[in-house]
């Protein structure tokens, strides 16, 4: 057959992405990951570590080493959870399956293997992308004449011996990617989402290290599973192997029974490695910017915390005016544009203008946003439905629910409408498309906001979880197919659904509901993880926050923002001609940052440094010299003054100019009463440091209120 296969991207990518990954078929059953991680020092050759790798028979046990394959099983001595699942009738099928055919090139390996006596045949894809991202994915095909129903097919990759610690994530809604540690002891360590997406309280990414690693330090290992539905992360030790990194979905028995010929694939499971979560988060950004145009992204205002339900044409007319004037190049119409739409409990489904509120439709203001230089977007929940609205009392059977006794629990009033039913999705694609076309929408604003639990179809009698995932993917692609430019944001209650199933066809996602900046720190913070900054939404808006009644400065607002996708919440209609005045030097200070940052041939890299002082935080956006970091101060400190920051990630021999970003003066007012001095860099001509020094050693910051943030640019003295 092949005894080792290396794999790597090293021809293709820049140094810190060169991944290599080492597979080896032993004498029988399914190959064997024998390192994966930096790029190993042989070209295109062999490499056999296979014997290195295998430990000993133990006694007690099964006569094998557990020495975990492609899929592990019992057939060949796995004892952790079982990781594929799948059943003829009533009776679980224990495989042993047996690699029949491999193809591979440089980065990539397609390897086949059947259990002829189950009758199942699964396929392996394994690429090392030019991002330095492995992607991973299984198919399985059913040989056998009688159906066969898939409950399980998780992919998982080894980890070294020393990667003891976890850090995965949780939520709420307004406070997405909590992070979350855990010492990886042996047993299993799953976050699990079945409510129909990601959800908040998603692991988002799994990640294990070397104890204590951090964004900078430590050996680290992170695997994300690219898919929008119910589904698992976990990492998984036993005694009797090193632990394996893991994902795939969360299938209800029953969703899933293949006939002969019919196939099950699993969404990608997308793995990294690196020096530190930034080594990581590098990759994971080069990964979803290949799959889009290059992402410059527009300075957006978005109705919802401006209006909410209260539309109206004449105001909407006025924001529309002022928002160009201030600079906004794309503006959004939120939720409650469809007919009787006035508050959150009906009307979802109806997607046609309310006329009560809109009495000459939605043309006039798409036509004057388009005639002020702006994009068009609109909202649609187009996965939802209300109860009360014209399309459930018409088709009362495109609504997932338990049985024909009961609907499950309202969400938000709301229900959730059957994408496995053909003609659901026929019905959405042709409304959807026909307000593309009539308004020159350029933009939709795709949100989600409800749980899907207890979902069964009226339409094929079974549960339902893939095949709507599956299907909202297939509408989203076909609607950006038949109408190209047009851009889709994902938001589901904020951010309930990013994942990189979707931003592979959104170049956009909302972050949070949370547009208070301290809290949005942290948020966006951790969501960088995966997220490219040019893809995270990230808005100013009204002090005190509509979300925590926390008052900020505006230049704190605009910070954290700027640190995103900008836009606007507000509405700026009740401001006075000074506020107007500061927004609109924000949007230009961020037109600044865009060019610098998003307008060349290279992409920016997210830098998060390590603090030792929990109070603060410190990002950088990095392009080749320049640089721009975000310091802010989130709580009071136990340091007084506060103590120095480091920059990661800067050439140690170059040396840099640090200044404040933009005029010294923008930031005054956050400067804490107590500080009785002024600092000495802190002005136009800033100070000229190594960025050995930067990055190893610090420079103290400026002494800032708690709760707010100010910006630094670097750039490079030649
Ligand atoms: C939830 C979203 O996160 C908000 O931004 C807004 O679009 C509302 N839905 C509208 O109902």
């Amino acid at each position: 057959m092949f005894r080792s296969i290396h794999l790597t991207n090293q021809f293709e990518s820049a140094d810190s992405q060169l991944t290599s990954l080492v597979v080896e078929q032993p004498e029988h059953g399914l190959p064997i990951i024998t390192y994966w991680g930096p790029a190993l020092p042989y070209e295109r050759k062999e490499v056999e570590l296979l014997d290195s790798q295998v430990g000993q028979t133990m006694g007690a046990g099964v006569d094998a080493p557990e020495m975990p394959s492609l899929l592990p099983t019992q057939a060949e001595g796995w004892t952790g959870t079982p990781l594929i699942s799948v059943r003829r009738g009533a009776n679980t099928q224990f495989l042993q399956l047996q690699t029949a055919d491999v193809h591979h090139d440089a980065s990539g390996a397609q390897i086949i293997a059947r259990d002829a006596s189950a009758g199942v045949q699964v396929e392996f894809s394994l690429q090392v992308t030019p991002s330095g991202i492995i992607e991973l994915q299984t198919t399985l095909t059913n040989l056998g004449s009688e159906e066969l129903h898939v409950e399980r097919l998780w992919q998982t990759i080894p980890l070294p011996a020393d990667h003891l610690e976890l850090l995965s994530f949780s939520g709420h809604h307004n406070r997405e990617r909590t992070p979350q540690r855990a010492r990886f002891s042996e047993g299993l360590f799953a976050k699990e989402s079945c409510v129909g997406r990601p959800d908040f309280n998603s692991a988002f990414l799994m990640c294990a290290g070397t104890p204590g690693f951090d964004s900078e330090r430590g050996n680290v290992r992170t695997a994300h599973v690219a898919w929008s539905g119910n589904v698992t992360h976990f990492a998984v030790r036993t005694p009797y192997s090193h632990g394996l990194l893991g994902g795939g979905e969360l299938l209800y028995s029953g969703e899933v029974s293949l006939r002969e010929g019919e196939q099950y694939q699993t969404p990608p499971l997308l793995v990294a490695w690196g020096h530190g979560l930034n080594g990581t988060s590098q990759k994971y950004h080069a990964y979803i910017r290949a799959k889009h145009e290059r992402i410059v992204p527009p300075i957006t205002l978005n109705t919802w915390e401006a209006v909410y339900f209260d539309h109206n044409e004449t105001s909407m007319m006025e924001l529309a005016h002022t928002a160009a004037d201030l600079g906004v190049e794309r503006f959004v119409i939120d939720d409650g544009w469809f007919k009787g739409r006035r508050n959150d409990t009906k009307a979802l489904g109806d997607w046609q203008v309310d006329l009560d509120v809109w009495p000459n439709g939605l043309e006039p203001i798409a036509r004057t946003v388009h005639e002020l230089g702006m994009e068009f977007g609109l909202w649609f929940e187009p996965e939802m439905v209300s109860l009360d609205s014209d399309l459930a009392r018409e088709h009362p059977d495109w609504i997932l629910r338990p049985n024909t006794e009961r609907l499950p629990l309202p969400g938000r009033s709301q229900y959730v409408l059957d994408f496995t039913n053909p003609d659901v999705v026929e019905h959405l694609f042709t409304q959807i498309g026909a307000h593309i076309r009539e308004l020159g929408i350029d933009y939709i604003k795709w949100d989600h906001n409800r749980f899907v639990t207890e979902a069964v179809s009226a339409y094929s009698g079974k549960p339902v979880g893939h095949a709507q995932t599956a299907n909202l993917y297939a509408l989203i692609d076909r609607l950006r197919a038949a109408h190209p430019g047009l851009d889709i944001e994902a938001c589901s209650s904020g951010g309930g659904r990013v994942d990189l199933g979707m931003l592979s066809r959104c170049p956009r996602v909302w972050v949070s509901d949370c547009t208070d900046p301290v809290e949005r720190v942290n948020i966006q913070k951790y969501t960088s993880l995966l997220v490219p900054p040019e893809m995270m939404g990230a808005h100013i808006a009204e002090s005190p926050s509509h979300v925590t009644g926390r008052t900020t400065p505006l230049t704190t607002r605009a910070a954290v923002a700027c640190m995103g996708s900008l836009g606007l919440e507000w509405n700026i209609l009740a401001l006075e001609a000074p506020a107007r005045a500061r927004i609109k030097q924000w949007f230009s200070l961020y037109k600044q940052i865009r060019e610098r940052l998003y307008e060349g041939e290279a992409a920016c890299a997210t830098a998060h440094t390590a603090t030792s002082d929990p109070a603060v935080s410190m990002t950088g956006l990095r392009l080749g010299d320049w640089s721009l970091w975000c310091f802010s101060m989130l709580q009071t400190s136990e340091h007084y003054p506060l103590s120095a920051v480091r920059m990661p990630g800067l050439d140690p021999q170059a040396k840099y100019r640090v200044r404040p970003f933009a005029d010294p003066a923008l930031y005054a007012k956050q400067v804490l009463p107590s500080a009785h001095s002024n600092l000495a860099w802190w002005n136009e001509d800033g100070v000229v440091v190594s960025g050995r020094v930067l990055t190893d050693w610090g420079i103290r910051p400026l002494q800032i209120m708690p709760g707010t943030a100010v910006l630094i640019e670097v750039e490079r003295v030649r």
